[in-house]
């Protein structure tokens, strides 16, 4: 099987009310646990690439690396470029082979954010490619953008019909009070996302899929053991998992997951670095660190979004 868009994911994760994990990929071994996890659990997977993965990896060693993932596994997997800032990047991608690409103008203006979104569309579209646009903003760091926690805004439900009918976007990103990164609520803090805004959202575009960026949980196990070996990560609060799930079941079907992926694979390496002092050899501490990513992955697949068996 091919690449696939996320037409028919989301098709069907909307019916049947679960979410597909979209997964933000780098290197080898994250792909790799991340498409062995998919695989065991039969789950269809978005892995998705940001500017900066691109800047680290290139557009070209990433793409391969997800042909060779579906080539491996058989699996419907979509190659996203998360948060795409301008039209030069969503072409490139376009281009380069993704299948679907974000473009990201929720720092502009409102008509800007319509104009430069409905560019994208046009042109990815003419190459059968989809397209998901933001409205909203969320606090935290994308690549160089840091959206300080004021800055942020909620999605107005009032502008989401005529966003998407003027864009033709085929999924909305909206902000209801997740965060990129770590750090997504002060310590003492009770986690709050606005449940009422994505309920409202879902009513005024029924069927279409909405997209929650910002969404790791924030393993505390793994912090722990980041602490316990030598780090120094102060107290990092994610999104609860059963308020995922809540989204999952709502109008949610993409649901980005990257720092948590982060994390395992540092705690792993570092566990394993702690244990092993001598070891010198990559291929020594990068097997547990895949190893757990992959666990980490079949837990969100089976556990938090529901997607287990849905590539049958
Ligand atoms: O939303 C941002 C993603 O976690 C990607 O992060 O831009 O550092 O690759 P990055
Ligand atoms: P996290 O930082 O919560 O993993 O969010 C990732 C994300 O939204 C990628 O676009
Ligand atoms: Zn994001």
């Amino acid at each position: 099987m091919p690449l696939v868009t996320t037409t028919e994911m989301f098709r069907r994760a909307y019916q049947e009310g679960y979410a597909i994990g979209a997964f933000n990929v780098n290197n080898m071994e994250i792909v790799q646990g991340i498409t062995e996890a998919a695989a065991e659990e039969k789950a269809p997977v978005i892995l998705q690439v940001s500017a900066g993965a691109r800047k680290y990896a290139k557009h070209i060693y990433l793409t391969k690396l997800v042909e060779a993932a579906v080539a491996d596994t058989g699996l419907p997997i979509a190659l996203h470029l998360d948060h795409g800032a301008d039209f030069e990047i969503c072409k490139s991608c376009v281009d380069g082979g993704f299948t679907s690409v974000m473009i990201d103008g929720s720092h502009h203006d409102y008509e800007d954010n319509v104009a430069l979104t409905k560019k994208v569309v046009e042109y990815a579209h003419a190459h059968g490619v989809v397209v998901e646009g933001e409205l909203g903003q969320l606090a935290g760091i994308e690549d160089d953008v840091n959206v300080s926690e004021d800055d942020a805004h909620f999605t107005d439900p009032a502008q989401v019909e005529d966003f998407v009918t003027r864009t033709g976007v085929d999924s909305l990103a909206i902000a209801i009070g997740t965060s990129h990164g770590a750090y997504k609520f002060k310590p003492g803090q009770k986690p709050q996302l606005r449940f009422d805004i994505l309920e409202e959202v879902g009513r005024r575009l029924p069927g279409f899929p909405i997209v929650l960026h910002g969404a790791s949980s924030v393993t505390q196990s793994d912090v722990a053991i980041v602490n316990r070996f030598g780090g120094q990560m102060p107290d990092a609060i994610g999104i609860p998992e059963e308020m995922l799930r809540k989204a999952a079941s709502m109008a949610v079907c993409k649901i980005n997951i990257d720092s948590d992926l982060r994390l395992a694979m540092t705690a792993a390496i570092r566990q394993y670095m702690a244990e092993n002092p001598s070891h010198f050899d990559p291929r020594q501490y990068l097997s547990p660190a895949r190893a757990h990513i992959k666990e980490l992955v079949r837990h969100k697949i089976v556990d938090v979004l529901g997607c287990a068996g849905k590539a049958e």
